[in-house]
């Protein structure tokens, strides 16, 4: 079951996001800033964090639900340590992406969308990542891992997994 945790940015933060709006014309434009700032500090953006920031900013909780579902990059629930965002666009597709996710899958026991038992990983499956020409790509936390084959992909598991003993 999902806790739920006071969300509160720091003066600091407040400071940031209000020097952030004198840029734009409309106070709303750094919805996007808000939410980096959000998921960055508590891992995900939850319920609690969108009506924050529809405070923030002025705007209807609908709003930014809309914006927090239309990119793939923000999370609407915990997510493991290690988020392997798995690139399924036309280039890393046709580079065997559907083979790596389905190797994933098998190897950690869960689906795209889950996370392991042991909150260690998360698989997503998302759109391009903009590094086409080094397809297939996987994304995991803020690195990518690029022109991956499945032998590949097994070892950097390993790594992460050997990081966390
Ligand atoms: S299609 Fe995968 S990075 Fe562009």
């Amino acid at each position: 079951m999902e806790t739920t945790v006071e969300i509160q940015f720091t003066e600091q933060e407040l400071q940031k996001i209000e020097n952030l709006k004198t840029r734009y014309l409309k106070p709303d434009s750094v919805i996007l800033e808000v939410l980096y700032l959000l998921q960055e500090k508590y891992g995900y953006i939850s319920q609690e964090g969108m009506k924050y920031a529809a405070e923030l900013l002025g705007i209807t909780e609908e709003q930014v639900l809309g914006v927090v579902t239309f990119y793939t990059m923000f999370n609407t629930k915990p997510i493991g340590k290690y988020h392997l965002q798995v690139c399924t666009n036309v280039s890393c597709m046709l580079k065997g992406a559907y083979d790596l996710l389905k190797k994933l899958e098998n190897e950690l026991n869960i689906k795209k969308g889950e996370t392991t038992s042991d909150g260690l990983f998360t698989i997503s499956e998302v759109e391009c990542l903009g590094s086409c020409g080094t397809a297939p790509v996987v994304q995991i936390n803020e690195d990518y891992y690029e022109n991956l084959n499945e032998e590949k992909l097994l070892q950097i598991i390993q790594e992460l997994r050997n990081k966390t003993l």
